[in-house]
């Protein structure tokens, strides 16, 4: 049968979950600055266990009111919050899934502009090196404390109706902090051998089993590896593993990495193999005897079914799948596999907005973190909607306003829908990027949506159609220097590049260390065209959320030179004359690639709003941003026109 160990129940301790989908804790951002549970957290939720996944963990739970990593982080420490996890809970009953919660403290990975405002404690003082804040050793008494603490939510968490609790005790948090040799450097019990790193995780464990009972699931989370310069070994996680599973827990959940590991570990980028953990979780399946799961770079049910079908894991964890489809499930049972939105790991809406403090989003599916908002529930009247611009903006737009009950249509001025988003396809690691786009074509023609291509968009013949609403969805242009010559046949724009249409040899400068110059000069070095310089006006490139170290690793292997701090004076035909350190260096180039930013193509939008009152506009034609800016606008352009 197809999918067929996806679909097979399957027990953690007294627990029957009724397939082996699991929707492993991600922070959401999503409570308020006290860590109450919301009505948009629940929604949020909701969703998933509408959309079949079997095992729901949420987000790692504080045990008091400090012990977070992001502001608006879920904490359960008083009876009082009872009643609303209760609610949640209850509602993911009603759909036949389970609910774990996870719990946790995280150490030096928090900082006090988010944790309320304290010096973060830690097992030893040595700061994260990515939150920076020095944290202050715990004392033994505050470590009876916190593991009281512990087992006190364990009840509260028991009395809330969740199903089981997972103990957090990986990425580099408190807990794994105990046992790691790299953050412990104490001399009193909890200390020194092994069985003193994990004496908290011991005690720990007795208080929360002693007030949730042997029958009751309780799991832990473990990094297997750890990717830093002493980080733990394999082979001490597989004496961890056996060590946790003689401890008494029911399941372990196999994850990687830290914050300070040196790959993009913990939440893979397109530079890690998918699946890149299950080697390792098929080493620890083959030694235990509880349930496991295994996560990261997990997004396709026939992947999962092949993991479980290795005997390699239990259950498989999908964690940004499900928000870029939360429905996965629903449709890899009905074996509609080419329907689903994949993840593109491109972490821009999850963890990009968890880093600014804002609320989790996704950019393949704009509906996470709105879910109280887009209901598609109140259908307004039917008018008719013209799109212009066939990029993900403008495609959203149109998708979004159809599902409300719109009559739209589709102007594309060019044969390919996708705009500036097909060039960000191109370089190297970026591949997975093209499904986002397939997802929306399929959309566009399950919802028959009018498109029409090679429509250029007039005044005069956007007034003609008579649309009740017209959505401006243009994009951007990259940005000409006025510089000296600009204008020389040696000059290319980096979307023309990637796109093939410059073919580029010999000596080659890409002028700009952002996300798309460096992505050029990857596929560049990658086609082995010819040497390849990067100028960057500030003092580092900058390659995106956590694949600048990847980028950089690749640049230097590809024997790519990048200059920074380098201000371009003047284009010649065979160099850029640039200054660089207080004098002007000439750099050789038979070929120049601009990737210095966009400006919006607003020209059309300007006189429709002079001439009509009835326009909205999505994505970069209000303002360059990136692609996580333009699907949102686009989305919500459409949902509200
Ligand atoms: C926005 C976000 C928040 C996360 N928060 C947590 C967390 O609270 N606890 C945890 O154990 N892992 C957390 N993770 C890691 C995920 O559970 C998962 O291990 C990781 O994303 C890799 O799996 P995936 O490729 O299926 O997304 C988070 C990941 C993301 C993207
Ligand atoms: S924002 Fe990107 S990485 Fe995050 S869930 Fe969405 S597609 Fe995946």
């Amino acid at each position: 049968m197809y999918l067929k160990k996806m679909f097979t129940p399957y027990k953690i301790n007294q627990c029957e979950i009724k397939n082996r989908f699991v929707v492993p804790a991600m922070v959401s951002n999503m409570c308020d600055e006290d860590g109450n549970i919301t009505d948009q957290f629940i929604k949020y939720h909701e969703t998933k266990a509408k959309g079949g996944w079997g095992l729901i963990i949420t987000e790692d739970y504080g045990v008091n009111p400090n012990g977070v990593g992001y502001k608006n982080c879920v904490r359960l420490y008083d009876e009082k919050q009872v009643p609303a996890n209760k609610k949640l809970t209850d509602t993911i009953h009603m759909y036949g899934a389970k609910m774990f919660a996870q719990v946790f403290h995280p150490g030096r990975q928090t900082n006090s502009k988010v944790n309320g405002g304290v010096q973060p404690i830690s097992v030893s003082r040595i700061p994260d090196p990515f939150n920076q804040d020095i944290p202050r050793d715990m004392t033994v008494e505050e470590i009876h404390e916190l593991v009281h603490e512990f087992g006190h939510t364990a009840k509260l968490m028991k009395e809330s109706g969740f199903d089981g609790i997972e103990l957090h005790l990986a990425h580099g948090y408190l807990l794994s902090g105990f046992f790691s040799t790299r953050q412990n450097r104490r001399t009193d019990e909890y200390g020194g051998c092994l069985e003193n790193r994990m004496r908290i995780v011991h005690e720990i464990y007795d208080a929360m089993r002693a007030e949730v009972g042997t029958d009751f699931p309780l799991t832990a989370r473990f990094s297997l590896t750890e990717d830093t310069v002493d980080g733990r070994p394999m082979d001490e996680s597989m004496v961890m593993v056996k060590y946790f599973e003689e401890l008494g827990f029911d399941a372990l959940n196999l994850s990687n990495g830290e914050y300070s590991s040196y790959a993009d570990e913990s939440i893979s980028t397109t530079f890690t193999p998918k699946g890149f953990n299950v080697a390792n979780a098929k080493k620890v399946h083959d030694f235990i005897n509880i349930p496991t799961i295994v996560a990261n770079g997990i997004n396709d049910p026939a992947m999962a079914e092949n993991i479980l079908q290795q005997d390699a894991s239990d259950f498989i964890g999908m964690a940004r799948a499900s928000l870029a489809d939360p429905d996965l499930p629903r449709k890899a049972a009905r074996g509609q596999l080419g329907d689903i939105n994949y993840c593109i790991r491109c972490l821009q809406g999850c963890i990009g907005n968890l880093l600014q403090q804002k609320p989790i989003n996704c950019l393949v599916n704009p509906m996470i973190g709105h879910e109280s908002e887009y209901t598609f529930e109140s259908q307004p009247s039917p008018k008719t909607v013209l799109v212009i611009g066939g990029g993900t903006a403008g495609m959203e737009a149109a998708i979004a306003a159809t599902r409300q009950g719109h009559s739209v249509t589709l102007w594309e001025k060019s044969d390919v829908l996708g705009g500036e988003f097909i060039p960000a396809i191109y370089p190297p690691a970026k591949g997975e990027y093209a499904t986002f786009l397939v997802f929306l074509k399929r959309q566009l023609k399950i919802l028959n949506i009018n498109v029409v291509m090679n429509q250029t968009a007039t005044v005069e013949n956007v007034k003609a159609f008579g649309a009740n609403k017209v959505i401006v969805a243009t994009g951007g242009h990259p940005n000409k220097p006025h510089l000296e010559g600009i204008d020389n046949d040696n000059i290319h724009f980096a979307n023309e590049v990637l796109l093939g249409k410059a073919p580029l040899n010999g000596e080659i400068v890409v002028v700009g260390g952002g996300e798309v110059g460096t992505e050029t000069a990857m596929f560049l070095a990658d086609g082995e065209r010819g040497h390849v310089t990067v100028l960057e006006m500030t003092g580092d490139i900058n390659a995106g959320l956590l694949r600048t170290v990847p980028t950089k690793r690749f640049l230097r292997d590809h024997e790519v030179t990048i200059v920074t701090h380098a201000t371009v004076q003047e284009f010649g035909s065979n160099e850029v004359v640039i200054e660089h350190n207080e004098k002007t260096e000439h750099i050789p180039a038979d070929h120049i690639v601009l990737a210095m930013g966009y400006h919006s193509n607003n020209d059309l939008l300007k006189s429709l709003q002079t001439e009509l009152n009835n326009v909205e506009e999505a994505g970069d034609v209000t303002k360059p941003s990136n692609a996580l800016v333009s699907s949102a606008t686009g989305f919500k352009a459409g949902y509200y026109a």
